[in-house]
């Protein structure tokens, strides 16, 4: 089964597995576990316009369901990716996504502009939607305007296809997506970790050097996929889907909610190969549940083509 997938401004993924940003580095930590050149896509860790060094350890804790993390956007800079990171993501033969973030407009603008004169970059995905920085951040992704501006900022620098990743930690992500759609997104990422915090009762202190950090992992599949299901059905542009996905049947559940492609995170930490699996799965997962082809999944759960599935239940009778 051909699981190619064509999204806009003409990015074509051989499937729709990608590997998510800060889960994956920027490839070269996983390359002795993972064929590389398996993958749709890798979104490399976020990049900002001069190195930041992250909040302060510890930086991880493992909940029953996920883990929490505040690493606080630790990267070396957009100018060291380029020089230090991205010839060996050209080399590889899958598509390169850089995440970018900043702790205002223009600092956005500045790293769409710098990755935008790089051959190897295939799109851009704009963080606003990071719980673990003080200012900027999770913030933009909270508020319509400061979102549209920062994806019109994006635009106005690149020609590469954009995506937008939203933020769960707001009561109305539909209406972010729509601002960042109207402001010239090519697609919007979904979701962004959760705000959470756990407590290390041995020393009666938040156990994140954050104090608070972002949860992700099977807990937040859920909320994931809620998210996905609503703003699909809104805006017309793909999205693409995450958030605690950590098997096949989990990739399925997002393609049915309405996600064209998926990203994989927080599972890579435990099983390194699993992104690999699933793409060997997926074909035969999809024509057991009585699809023929990738793209009649994709969806295949919205609101008027409840068809589709009472057929399938049909089937399966
Ligand atoms: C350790 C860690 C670092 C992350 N860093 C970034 C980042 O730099 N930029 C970003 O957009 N998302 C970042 N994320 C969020 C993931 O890309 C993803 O949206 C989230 O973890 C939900 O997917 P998952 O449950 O499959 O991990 C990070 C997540 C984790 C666990």
């Amino acid at each position: 089964m051909n699981l190619a997938v064509s999204l806009p401004r003409g990015l074509k993924l051989k499937n729709p597995i990608i590997a998510a940003s800060g889960t994956f580095g920027f490839g070269p930590e996983y390359a002795s576990f993972v064929d590389m050149s398996v993958l749709g896509g890798i979104s490399v860790k976020g990049l900002s316009p001069d190195p930041w060094p992250g909040n302060p350890p510890p930086r991880v804790w493992e909940t029953p369901m996920g883990i929490l993390n505040s690493i606080g956007l630790q990267n070396h800079g957009v100018e060291v990716f380029c020089q230090q990171d991205l010839p060996f993501l050209r080399e590889t033969d899958t598509r390169v996504v850089a995440n970018i973030i900043g702790h205002t407009v223009d600092e956005y603008r500045q790293v769409a502009a710098r990755l935008s004169r790089e051959p190897g970059i295939d799109a851009l995905e704009v963080n606003i939607s990071c719980p673990n920085i003080k200012e900027g951040g999770m913030s933009f992704g909270q508020n319509p305007d400061q979102a549209a501006q920062v994806m019109a900022a994006v635009r106005f620098e690149t020609d590469l296809p954009v995506m937008v990743k939203i933020s769960p930690n707001t009561t109305y992500p539909v209406e972010i997506a729509e601002a960042v759609e109207d402001a010239g997104a090519d697609m919007i990422s979904a979701i962004n970790t959760l705000v959470g915090m756990a407590i290390d009762v041995k020393h009666r202190r938040p156990a994140l050097g954050g104090v608070t950090g972002g949860l992700s992992g099977p807990a937040i599949k859920p909320i994931a996929l809620r998210i996905v299901y609503e703003v699909a059905q809104t805006v017309k542009i793909p999205v693409v889907g995450m958030g605690g996905i950590s098997s096949t049947m989990d990739v399925v559940e997002f393609l049915m909610a309405g996600a064209a492609a998926v990203m994989v995170g927080t599972i890579t930490f435990q099983y390194p190969r699993r992104m690999q699996e699933i793409v060997a799965e997926l074909p035969e997962v999809i024509t057991e549940l009585g699809f023929d082809c990738l793209q009649d999944v994709v969806g295949s759960a919205l609101p008027g083509r409840s068809n589709a599935s009472s057929m399938m239940e049909a089937e399966y009778e």
